[in-house]
């Protein structure tokens, strides 16, 4: 199984400080085998990015923040996932931020994530608990809900090209009285996920699925994270936004998963 280190920018940076970023990631990390590293720029950054790595043929990978899950037609506005073939290998989907602040439902998820593996885009599915759902005890539901219901229209052989991410949405840096996820407290949940992908799609399907933590990493306590059982990597926000902070936690996922 790989590990991956993804990093997503939200609506951050300019197309240039994209782009400066991105040439010092790519002279400064190794490629290392068994690890995928992808950053999920503004979308306006993607081309020229795209044309960055081409051009010295790097193996790092680009990510969408979002898209919208129709293929083309009178969607004013929108980007669908087809005109971004060619541009991204993954697709983040779920996040809580379009959940929350853009009120994507449980039905948009579960297209987008069906309109990746259309045109053959890794979706990166976001799930995880709010607070208060975690002070009533719905977590345990709350994964299985988003879970069942993010993935609803893919089968076996399809999910096997999804990644999840858990990322329990009090602990993400940006929200108002964040706090650190106890790594037992992940675990738990990531046992969750990988009993659940096992109920819906058996054992040895459930074991190909990679599965992200996300919520407030940084080089500190990357390690942490990345050794609990389960954890195939990090969805990193914030932190990702230093290039240093970035590339240290690639440095640690190599020490740790290598
Ligand atoms: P954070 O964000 O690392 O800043 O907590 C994670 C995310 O929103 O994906």
């Amino acid at each position: 199984m790989k590990t991956y280190i993804v990093g997503n920018w939200k609506m951050n940076l300019t197309i240039g400080e994209s782009s400066i970023y991105l040439q010092k990631l790519l002279k400064r990390i190794k490629p290392a085998k068994g690890l995928e590293i992808a950053v999920a720029p503004s979308v306006i950054a993607l081309q020229p990015l795209r044309m960055q790595i081409d051009k010295i043929k790097s193996k790092v990978k680009l990510a969408v923040q979002n898209f919208y899950h129709r293929d083309y037609g009178a969607y004013t506005g929108e980007v669908s996932i087809m005109q971004l073939r060619g541009l991204v290998d993954y697709a983040i989907i779920g996040h809580s931020e379009r959940r929350y602040l853009f009120n994507e439902t449980n039905k948009d998820i579960r297209q987008k994530v069906a309109a990746a593996i259309r045109n053959g885009i890794t979706p990166i599915l976001c799930i995880g608990e709010t607070e208060n759902e975690k002070s009533f005890g719905e977590t345990v539901d709350v994964i299985k809900d988003q879970l069942n219901s993010g993935l609803s229209e893919i089968d076996a052989e399809d999910v096997k090209k999804v990644i999840i991410a858990y990322e329990p949405v009090w602990a993400i840096s940006s929200n108002k009285g964040a706090r650190l996820a106890a790594p037992d407290d992940v675990a738990e949940s990531i046992n969750t996920i990988r009993e659940e992908l096992k109920a819906i799609y058996g054992s040895a399907v459930a074991e190909e699925v990679a599965v992200l933590y996300g919520g407030s990493v940084n080089p500190n306590n990357a390690g942490a994270y990345l050794t609990i059982p389960g954890v195939n990597g990090l969805l990193i926000g914030g932190s990702s936004l230093i290039s240093d902070h970035f590339i240290d936690i690639i440095e640690t996922a190599k020490r740790v998963k290598g």
